[in-house]
């Protein structure tokens, strides 16, 4: 048992990033020298020593995996290979939609392009193996100069995996990450069946927006995620229609690209990232520090979208029931300490909203 709340606090932050870190240059920093890493080992293994946490067993396994990587990063110091986490990873990833990618963990092979983002294609393909059986989505930056995006999502879908809960259905499944022989970073995560908002609005079905009743429950569910990314600190910073993935037969509907996002902004001074000139709230282009209420800004503007209203007036179509109309527009406001804050509060009083305008939720099927 470990009794001081200071040490505890202290003890859950080292072991978090000690359980997170896939190499140790994720511990020790990417630019170390054995100095650095002896005196970084001394300070984490005080903090982890199975002596001083009387037989904690998150403790006893990361204070293991710390000397493992201690021992790796002086090795690779020693041999000059320190800094470069992914050599042993490489794949040669050609211009057609149809080639494999081997890591140490598994078989991918891809046949087809899914969608070409800003940041690189993204791929649709299989993964063969023992770890995992099923479709894929492979993400692969087009500039290695976007590498530092690709690690910052790798990192946020790690720390996601690390903190099980409910929410995870709602956002993407990170499996596995490589480096091509050109250096340009790419994750293997498993494939969303489902459609971005933007296609669902391109179809005829929708051109005009989508029905309110079906809004209402997309919003619910971006809303839980939302939710649980804050409660881990983490701001997305770019949420917008091509970042979220609707699934019409379960309703089931997830927050993608994590590439944005800044972690626990208030402390670390991590900053936005990209400025999405219609759906990115006025802190953004202010260059102000990130907050929980941008990403509630940026989703209300998003769902004044998926309904086919006016992102830059906030006007919607006039089937959409005042009191929601309403209700997104709080989202929406200018000033970031008047607009809507907390993302759970705010399912809770979409929940009630719901109910109160068209009583007890039922199911109702989604085409697109
Ligand atoms: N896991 C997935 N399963 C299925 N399709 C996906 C998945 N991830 C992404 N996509 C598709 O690819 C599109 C682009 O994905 P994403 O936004 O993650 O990459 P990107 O646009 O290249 O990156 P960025 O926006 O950071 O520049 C999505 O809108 C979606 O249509
Ligand atoms: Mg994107």
């Amino acid at each position: 048992m470990i009794k001081e709340g200071k040490t505890m606090q202290e003890l859950d932050v080292v072991c978090e990033q000690i359980e997170c870190a896939q190499h140790p240059e994720d511990i020790f920093g990417v630019e170390s020298n054995k100095v650095l890493v002896k005196n970084i080992f001394r300070q984490l293994s005080k903090v982890v020593h199975p002596d001083r946490n009387n037989g904690d067993a998150r403790a006893n396994n990361a204070f293991v995996k710390l000397t493992e990587y201690y021992e790796g990063a002086i090795k690779k110091l020693t041999n000059g290979t320190y800094g470069d986490t992914l050599s042993e990873e490489q794949t040669n990833v050609s211009d057609s939609d149809s080639f494999t990618i081997q890591t140490r963990k598994n078989t991918y092979t891809i046949t087809k392009t899914l969608a070409e983002g800003d940041l690189g294609v993204v791929y649709g393909g299989q993964a063969i193996g023992d770890e995992f059986n099923g479709p894929i989505a492979v993400k692969v930056v087009d500039d290695n100069a976007d590498n530092d995006l690709m690690q910052n999502e790798i990192k946020i879908l790690q720390l996601f995996k690390n903190n099980p809960a409910n929410q995870l259905k709602h956002l993407p499944v990170l499996l596995d990450r490589f480096k091509t022989s050109d250096g340009q970073l790419g994750t293997i995560m498993e494939y969303i069946d489902g459609y971005d908002l933007y296609s669902i609005r391109e179809g005829l079905r929708w051109k005009y927006g989508i029905d309110q009743k079906h809004v209402v429950w997309m919003m619910n569910r971006t809303l839980s995620a939302i939710g649980y990314a804050h409660s881990q600190g983490c701001v997305h910073g770019n949420i917008d229609p091509s970042h979220i993935m609707i699934r019409p037969r379960d309703h089931n509907a997830w927050i993608i690209d994590w590439c944005y996002s800044a972690l626990n902004p208030a402390q670390t001074g991590d900053g936005f990232k990209v400025l999405n000139e219609e759906f990115s709230a006025p802190e953004v282009a202010q260059k102000k520090p990130p907050l929980p209420a941008s990403d509630l800004y940026s989703l209300g503007k998003t769902m004044i979208f998926a309904l086919g209203g006016d992102v830059k007036t906030n006007v919607m179509p006039a089937s959409v029931d005042i009191a929601l109309q309403r209700f997104l527009k709080f989202f929406v406001l200018e000033s970031p300490r008047q607009r809507a804050q907390d993302a759970w509060e705010m399912h809770a009083m979409l929940n009630d909203l719901v109910v109160e305008l068209w009583g007890p939720k039922k199911f109702l099927e989604f085409q697109i």
